[in-house]
Order: structure tokens, then sequence, then C-alpha cells
């Protein structure tokens, strides 16, 4: 009934890859992160974000299609995720979210974004420090 997606309403793919690229050019600097991640290769887990935050936000379900069910608290259970760790995450996709422009991102999109970023940050945390 022309009900648009969150996906479609704030700029469908264009957005999605704008904001994991920033992402992942944050986490690239970060001195808490980067040595969490493949020392050779970023682009593998830019992909699986990108393709997961599609398909949270109602457009492609590529993810699901490769991946599975997401399960995402336990595919980080080999990672040592503490508030510090939690607050790095958090810091770059801030940056990330602030880099797309409210053309886009009107201020209602901005904030579920927001909100649902940092719900799902502290879900990850499995480590007390
Ligand atoms: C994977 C770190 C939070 C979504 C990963 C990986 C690391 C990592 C090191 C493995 C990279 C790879 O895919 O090869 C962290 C840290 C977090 C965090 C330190 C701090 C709280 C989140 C949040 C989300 C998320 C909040 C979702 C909103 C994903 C996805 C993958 C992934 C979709 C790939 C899973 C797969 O299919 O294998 N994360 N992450 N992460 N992360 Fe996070």
């Amino acid at each position: 009934d022309g009900a648009q997606t969150f996906y479609d309403a704030v700029g469908g793919a264009q957005t999605f890859d704008d904001l994991t690229s920033r992402f992942y050019a944050e986490v690239a600097r970060d001195e808490v992160l980067r040595p969490l991640y493949p020392e050779d290769d970023l682009e593998g887990a830019e992909r699986r974000l990108r393709m997961f935050l599609e398909q949270y936000w109602g457009g492609p379900r590529t993810y699901s299609d490769e991946r599975g069910h997401p399960r995402l608290r336990m595919r980080h259970n080999p990672f040592r995720i503490g508030p510090l760790e939690r607050d790095a995450w958090l810091r770059c996709m801030h940056t990330a979210i602030a880099s797309i422009g409210p053309d886009r991102l009107d201020d209602e999109h901005r904030a579920a974004l927001v909100g649902y970023m940092e719900m799902a940050a502290q879900s990850m945390v499995n480590a007390p420090m």
C-alpha cells in the first residue's frame, strides 16, 4: 500500500554503503578496535555489517542468504567486548551517522538509528571491563 521501509526512506543502498564505509574508515584508525579485526582485510567485515544493517532496516535479505540467522551476540563471543570496546564502536558509529546529511537522515530517522546502535552495542558486551 505504498508504505515505505526505513531502508528506502533514508536513501537505500547508497546510504548504507556510505554509513559502513565511513564506520570502517574510523575503525581502521581506532587503537582499541583495529586489533580485533583481521590485519590485512577490513572489507569482509564491512560487507557483513552493511548487509546486516540493510536487512535489519527493511532492505535486501542478502545477509541471511549468505550467513543464515544473524545470532550476533554468539558471533561476537570470540572477541572480548567490554565498556571500552563498546564505547569505541559507538564513537565510530556516531561519526559515521553524523556524516550522512539531513537530506537523507531527518531528525526522526537519525534518532531511531542512533537509539538502535546504542541498544545493539550494549547487547554485545560480554566482558566486565
Ligand atoms: C562482526 C566487533 C558491535 C554487527 C564483528 C567482528 C568484530 C566485531 C571484531 C568480526 C569481523 C568480521 O565480520 O569478520 C564488534 C565490537 C562491537 C560490535 C567490538 C562493540 C560493541 C556490533 C553491533 C552490531 C555488529 C552493535 C550490529 C548492529 C556485526 C556483524 C558482524 C560483526 C553483522 C558479522 C557477523 C557475521 O556474519 O559473521 N564485530 N562488534 N557488531 N559485527 Fe560487530
